[in-house]
């Protein structure tokens, strides 16, 4: 009998040579496609470099996979080499390209894992963020970083109705891949995932199937989980004041932030059967909005605005005192605003409950976590939605800015 081996091997060349037959035939477009299917005319190309990474303001894509990994290598040149890395695989990732340069070596596995190939760039983003584990982790400094790190980076703290699993939390460095595919979502985060092997390992990930938030006003509001419109009061790309005042980190703390942003991750698990046996009009109440149109309460469209101080016949606030959106308005906030970019997961059931496992995997910039801090201290405490929610899985991250061709994402902290 032939020895496999061979024979593998035989196979191997032969294809290798059908291979240049075919270029030599006239197969040029075809070979370029194993190697590279980017296509300059592909609109739905989201440009990777800027002066910000893409994936906050971009109009949210319909799929999500985020990772948050944990750096297993002590040497800082291994994880600066692997920013490196990232930026470049991601940079050709984001144009529909392979992650790498050569996947025609019969002899190694190739730069691309090839699930891509021949997709559109489905309007790929790669956002990458830092942990405060990154900085400082148990009091070492392992990276040579510890100077580095914002003061405003440090854990999340504890807030009321919190049901945190530590291990859908935390995490030195997070990748949120964002695209119109979720094939595409995923293949971004496997290629990075596997050429960061050896110095990461991944710690938790999330699947986020429909896009809870529009991030432009040229988007159509999305529903949740729960059927209300969700992003209706977003700040949205258009609102560069907005953006300058509340997303975008300034004031040069520290500098490599600058023009970076922070992220807020929380896994919130919605307890879908109690909602759907709660009546329309405590749904509505819960909320403060009209479930049909999302208009606010007490107004006729989605984009009416939302009057906190008008009163119903009975003397009582028509938006309810412990609505939510009430208790997360700027106007009850000292005017404190986040740019929410969630997407609604569904992980199968709860095995214990026979109950479905889904929610909302809320995602949100801010140029200071406080802001974050501010309203979840507020609705942890008093929000009517409590009682159909739980916050399962947290994490921060820094956001650096983004990077010039050449440049690589986190460059300003080696500098
Ligand atoms: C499963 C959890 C959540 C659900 C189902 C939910 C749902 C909603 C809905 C339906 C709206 C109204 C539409 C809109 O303006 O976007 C809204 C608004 C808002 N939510 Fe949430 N939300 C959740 C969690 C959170 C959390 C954790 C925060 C922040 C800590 C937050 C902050 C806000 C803010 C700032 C607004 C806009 C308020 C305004 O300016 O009118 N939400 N949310």
């Amino acid at each position: 009998m032939a020895d496999p081996r061979l024979s593998r091997r035989a196979l191997l060349t032969a294809a290798g040579v059908g291979g240049a037959a075919l270029v030599a035939g006239g197969g040029v477009v075809a070979q370029r496609q194993l190697t590279d299917n980017s296509d300059e005319s592909d609109s739905t190309r989201v440009p990777f470099y800027g002066a910000t990474q893409a994936g906050i303001t971009t109009p949210a894509q319909d799929r999500l996979h985020f990772a948050a990994f944990d750096v297993v290598s002590d040497s800082r040149d291994d994880l600066r080499d692997m920013l490196r890395e990232w930026t470049t695989a991601a940079a050709r990732m984001t144009a529909a390209a392979p992650a790498g340069p050569v996947n025609d070596n019969p002899e190694a596995p190739p730069d691309d894992t090839g699930e891509a190939l021949g997709l559109p760039a489905s309007r790929l983003t790669v956002t990458i963020g830092f942990g405060p584990t990154l900085f400082t982790l148990d009091g070492k400094d392992r990276f040579g970083l510890a100077a580095r790190q914002p003061k405003a980076l440090v854990e999340l703290p504890g807030f009321a109705d919190d049901a945190l699993d530590p291990e859908r939390s935390g995490g030195d460095i997070c990748v949120q891949a964002c695209a119109d595919d979720p094939q595409v979502a995923f293949h971004a985060i496997r290629n990075l995932t596997r050429i960061g092997r050896g110095t990461v390992v991944m710690r938790w990930s999330q699947l986020g199937f429909g896009r809870t938030s529009s991030t432009t006003r040229s988007q159509d509001t999305p529903r949740n989980l729960m059927g209300f419109k969700d992003g209706t009061n977003n700040i949205k790309a258009e609102d560069t004041k907005v953006l300058t005042d509340h997303v975008w980190v300034r004031g040069g703390e520290p500098a490599w932030l600058e023009g970076g942003s922070y992220l807020v991750a929380r896994r919130i698990r919605m307890l879908i059967e109690t909602w759907d046996r709660a009546s329309l009009l405590d749904q509505e109440l819960t909320i403060g909005r009209v479930k049909d149109s999302g208009a606010p309460l007490g107004a006729h469209a989605e984009f009416d605005k939302v009057d906190l101080e008008a009163k119903g016949d009975d003397g009582l606030p028509v938006i309810p005192v412990d609505a939510h959106i009430r208790l997360a308005a700027p106007a009850e906030n000292s005017g404190t605003r986040i740019l929410r970019r969630g997407y609604s997961f569904t992980d199968g059931m709860d095995e214990r409950l026979g109950q479905l496992d889904a929610g909302l995997f809320f995602l949100a910039f801010m140029s200071d976590p406080d802001a974050f801090i501010t309203l979840q201290h507020r609705l942890g405490r008093n929000d009517a939605l409590n009682e159909y929610i739980t916050h399962n899985g947290s994490a921060l991250f820094s956001v650096p800015p983004g990077v010039q061709p050449g440049g690589y994402i986190g460059q300003g902290l080696f500098a």
